[in-house]
Formats: C-alpha cells, sequence, structure tokens
C-alpha cells in the first residue's frame, strides 16, 4: 500500500493554523451581537440580585421558597397576571399593605425588575404545591 509522506514541518503548520483560526474564532465570540445582548442581560439581572439583596427584600420575600415569610414568594411574581413593569414599581416605589415603601433609583429598578424577570425564567416556584416525603424529598401536588 502506498503511503504518503508528510513532512513533520507541514504537520506543524498546518496544526498551528488550525490553533490560531480557533483561537480568534473564540475570542471574538463575545462580541456577536446576540451573545452580546445575553451578557448585557445576565449584567443587569446580577446588578438587580445586589438591589435585592441591599435592600433585605429576602428578609420578607422568598424566591424558590426560601426567604423570610412576611411576604409572599416572588420567584414568578412578574408572571402573574396584570403584574406589569409599571406595577411591580408602583408596588415597589409605594409599598403595599406590610410592605414598605422602597426609594430606589431608576436604574435600580430597572436592574431589579430585569433580576425578577430572570428569575422567572429560570422555572416555576410555588412551595404550596410541594408536599415533603418522609426521606426528605418532596412530591408535586396537583
Ligand atoms: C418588611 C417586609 C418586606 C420587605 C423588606 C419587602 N417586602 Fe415586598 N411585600 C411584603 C408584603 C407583606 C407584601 C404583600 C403585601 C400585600 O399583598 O398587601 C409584599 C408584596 C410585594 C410584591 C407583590 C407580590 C405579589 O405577589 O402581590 C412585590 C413584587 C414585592 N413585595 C417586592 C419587594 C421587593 C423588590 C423588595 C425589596 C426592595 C421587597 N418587596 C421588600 C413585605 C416586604
Amino acid at each position: 500500500m502506498p503511503s504518503v509522506k508528510v513532512a513533520p514541518i507541514t504537520i506543524f503548520i498546518m496544526l498551528s493554523v488550525l490553533f490560531l483560526i480557533y483561537s480568534v474564532a473564540i475570542y471574538l465570540k463575545p462580541l456577536r451581537e446576540k451573545d452580546h445582548q445575553k451578557a448585557t442581560i445576565q449584567k443587569q439581572a446580577a446588578a438587580g440580585k445586589d438591589v435585592w439583596q441591599k435592600h433585605n427584600c429576602h428578609t420578607c420575600h422568598q424566591l424558590y421558597g426560601l426567604g423570610g415569610y412576611l411576604g409572599p414568594d416572588v420567584t414568578n411574581v412578574t408572571a402573574k397576571p396584570g403584574y406589569s413593569d409599571a406595577f411591580l414599581k408602583a408596588v415597589i416605589n409605594n409599598g403595599m399593605g406590610l410592605m414598605p415603601p422602597f426609594d430606589l433609583t431608576n436604574q435600580e429598578m430597572e436592574d431589579l425588575l430585569v433580576f425578577l424577570q430572570s428569575m422567572n425564567e429560570t422555572g416555576t416556584a410555588n412551595p404550596q404545591h410541594y408536599s415533603p416525603k418522609i426521606n426528605g424529598t418532596f412530591t408535586l401536588n396537583d
């Protein structure tokens, strides 16, 4: 069987070129439009989580059932019918019942709403739909 001989230097050059093309493609990835948008949303959601923590929302509210129990679980609050951005802003700025008013900057409010929206996109949580089992796991009720 005839064998094709390739000089080691040729293989080296071919691998180097492939390595360069691959490296450039990887480094350009974050600059692509869609990824850039996604990164901006993630950044804003992270800033919103800081607002959430800074103003101690978790002392009264739960995310996935974890947190304080004075207020309701807000994991999916942005998906509740009638809970538009404007309504949520009004509730957070002016308070409601036992919910105290918060004096947030516009930027803090926008970040907080992006955080709550991205929280909603992670799944649904309604602790009342879960029943604990004897082995420590949960079953989902209807
Ligand atoms: C002192 C406890 C307390 C703190 C702190 C608090 N909340 Fe509340 N929140 C409540 C209570 C109680 C309600 C329910 C009010 C009602 O229905 O009358 C509520 C309601 C809400 C609602 C409407 C929920 C629904 O399903 O109707 C949202 C949204 C909300 N709070 C967001 C926040 C955010 C964001 C923060 C932090 C900036 C925060 N809350 C801090 C007690 C609190």
